[in-house]
């Protein structure tokens, strides 16, 4: 196995800046490319935020941290990918948009090299297929904030060799995650498989009229010992996020657990998106 020094991320969103910040608190070389100069800059300035936050704290030296952004490169040109080790493409939920940056990174990307996706939902065999590697193609799933969360979720496509999930395993637990192995390329692999019947479920409770929002919160916080509700959770990974995935496992199942419930649907309706772009369940109040 190659050893990874440099990692190119696709993507500059939550779960991008997320996973290029890991890395580089990794001491690996990061390359960030995202279309967007404006999204680079917001992640640049959240990254660091969180730095500052963490010398604030006394956990990071400020010469840390200036080496730690000194080995992040900030990019709009895929090809600066041709200098990475491993590649993890974090772009929005879309099948057609991730196989399409799948072909692209394929030409650019040195031979060999595993070409990973965060998706939380979409076939790794699909995005495989849509390059000449879909053995070295695997999923690499980040859970929001990519930096607190410990887990990631190693999946393998059809085509997935050993050695690739095994060095996929490698990569995640030299970042200091505990990876998990899924075997196979199905919906939601383990952790959204089961989240969302539970979301769901919250939903349908309030809709019943038998719990407020709120109360449903904290009987979950303080009953399961969970640290955020399932609404709160849903404004935090976006409810947009949240309808999108539940109606795509609602397609694929065809099981009524994942239909996404009218509550959250007329929220998504109205706009109202969660996390900083708009108002969810609680943003709003
Ligand atoms: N980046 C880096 N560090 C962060 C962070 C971020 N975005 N957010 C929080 N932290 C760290 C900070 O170090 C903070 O400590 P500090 O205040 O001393 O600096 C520490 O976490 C605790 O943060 P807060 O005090 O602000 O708040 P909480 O104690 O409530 O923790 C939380 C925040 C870690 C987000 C916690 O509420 C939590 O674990 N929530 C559940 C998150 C979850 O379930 N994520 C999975 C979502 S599903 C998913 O991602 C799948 C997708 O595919 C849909």
């Amino acid at each position: 196995m190659a050893e990874i020094r440099t990692v190119g991320v696709v993507g500059a969103g939550t779960m991008g800046s997320g996973i290029a910040h890991v890395a580089a608190q990794g001491g690996l070389e990061v390359v960030v490319v995202e279309a967007q100069e404006s999204q680079l800059e917001r992640a640049r300035k959240y990254i660091g935020e969180i730095n500052a936050r963490n010398v604030e704290k006394g956990r990071l030296s400020a010469q840390q941290a200036d080496e730690m952004m000194g080995r992040m490169r900030f990019q709009t040109d895929l090809g600066a990918l041709s200098a990475a080790d491993i590649v993890v493409e974090a772009i929005y939920e879309d099948l057609e948009a991730k196989k399409e940056v799948f072909r692209a990174v394929d030409k650019i990307a040195r031979k060999g090299v595993i070409l990973a996706t965060n998706t939380s939902s979409m076939s790794i065999t699909e995005i495989g297929r849509a390059t000449s590697r879909p053995a070295r193609t695997v999923g690499l799933h980040f859970f929001n904030p990519a930096q607190v969360m410990k887990l990631v979720e190693v999946v393998r496509g059809y085509y997935t060799s050993d050695e690739t999930m095994q060095e996929a395993q490698a990569f995640a637990q030299s970042l200091g995650k505990t990876a998990i192995a899924v075997q196979k390329d199905q919906p939601g692999f383990v952790v959204n498989r089961v989240l969302m019947p539970f979301l769901a479920e919250a939903c349908k409770v309030v809709e019943e009229g038998v719990a407020s929002i709120e109360d449903v919160d904290t009987a979950v916080k303080l009953g399961l010992n969970h640290p955020m509700g399932p609404f709160t959770l849903m404004d935090f990974t976006g409810v947009d996020v949240c309808y999108a995935v539940m109606d795509y496992f609602y397609r694929e199942f065809g099981d009524p657990a994942y239909k996404p419930p009218l509550l959250l649907h007329q929220l998504v309706r109205a706009g109202r998106m969660g996390r900083k772009s708009g108002a969810g369940f609680y943003d709003a109040k």
